[in-house]
């Protein structure tokens, strides 16, 4: 049958429907003309306009001194939903209602890092926030156990690390190694900036290079090493995480874990202006260049901007150490590389 036959045989209503659907189209088409979709630059100088307001109040509001740039920065971050929970996977939320336990003897520390260029510039962040991840992780790869109660995920996650010999590189204070001493591993830490060292009591947090075990631990090996954003670009070059992923795996135990964790979530652009603005203030650096160099960038390179930390560690470079790489994922706000030292 030719399409002119089609034509010929086709009933009343289907011939209807043809014609109303050419004439949606024919409107649609119409409409396309008259409406011009918001060149770049436009849509750059609306974008530009909303930040501009939207910050500028917070700037007076600090001259004035009611509030430290680094506590606004903070309330920033989490209004724009930085900390927000809706992505995490399910297995991840779980987890993490189940956890209150693990925390009940959570410590509250007074010390932060400090943006000196070796930490982040928040002041405060949700206490159990950090560490929760690495927990569901090592929970995830290790042990897997089902659990419906908050004392049995406590159970399960001591029964990973209880006894276990742990190392955390770049620690700082050691957070999250205070976690883990108390739910029963052995832990050590090391960071190159030496006045973090001892700021914890009681905890193992060495003076030193990540790219020099050695001279820290000698021959020692361990059960379990992890680090937690010290592989991100802005910590750590490619060459320097090359270097200390092969010192790494000389210090793991076979059968051993690592697991390295960035974060990785996208911030929000006024999140990512305003800690611009926090930064050239304290280093009395002019603003409007910052602002001027990052309008003048393409929207992609902008957009890739507002990833914090890509990750510096090739995974290739733990499995041409003999590791084997088990999880190579972007899940619940963060990059997780996790690879064992022994086929298991
Ligand atoms: C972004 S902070 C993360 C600290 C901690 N792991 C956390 O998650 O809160 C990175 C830390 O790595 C430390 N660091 C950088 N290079 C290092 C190296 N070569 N050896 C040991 N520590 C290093 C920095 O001083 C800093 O304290």
């Amino acid at each position: 049958m030719t399409n002119k036959d089609r034509e010929t045989t086709s009933t009343p209503a289907e011939r209807s429907t043809s014609a109303t659907v050419g004439l949606q189209n024919l409107a649609r088409k119409e409409q396309e003309k008259r409406v011009q979709r918001p060149t770049e630059e436009l849509r750059r100088t609306v974008e530009r306009w909303l930040l501009k307001r939207c910050i500028g109040n917070l700037q007076h509001i600090i001259e004035s001194g009611a509030i430290s740039p680094t506590d606004a920065l903070s309330i920033i971050a989490e209004d724009a939903g930085m900390f927000s929970e809706e992505k995490y996977a399910q297995g991840y939320k779980k987890f993490k209602n189940n956890s209150g336990l693990i925390y009940a003897g959570e410590t509250f520390f007074e010390t932060s890092y400090r943006h000196d260029g070796s930490g982040d510039v928040y002041n405060f962040r949700r206490p159990s926030s950090a560490g929760v991840n690495f927990l569901y992780k090592l929970h995830q790869h290790l042990s897997g156990k089902e659990f419906d109660s908050p004392e049995k995920l406590k159970a399960a996650v001591q029964e990973v690390l209880i006894g276990k010999r742990v190392l955390e590189v770049g620690c700082g204070p050691g957070f999250d190694l205070k976690l883990l001493k108390d739910l029963g591993a052995d832990v050590s830490g090391v960071e190159i900036r030496g006045d973090f060292a001892g700021m914890i009591k009681g905890l193992d947090v060495r003076a030193g290079d990540a790219a020099k075990l050695d001279g820290v631990f000698g021959d020692e090996t361990f059960d379990i090493i992890y680090s937690r954003n010290l592989f991100s670009e802005a910590v750590l070059g490619m060459k320097r995480s090359e270097e200390i992923a092969v010192k790494l795996c000389e210090h793991t135990k076979q059968g051993g874990i690592q697991i390295h964790q960035v974060g990785y979530k996208k911030m929000g652009l006024e999140v990512l202006l305003f800690s611009m603005w926090v930064s050239n203030r304290e280093a009395g650096r002019d603003q409007k260049e910052t602002e001027e160099w990052f309008w003048n960038k393409p929207g992609w390179e902008r957009d890739a901007l507002l990833y914090q930390n890509r990750c510096s560690l090739d995974p290739q470079d733990l499995l041409r150490e003999g590791l084997a790489l088990k999880e190579y994922a972007i899940e619940n706000g963060e990059l997780n590389i996790v690879a064992t030292k022994a086929p298991c």
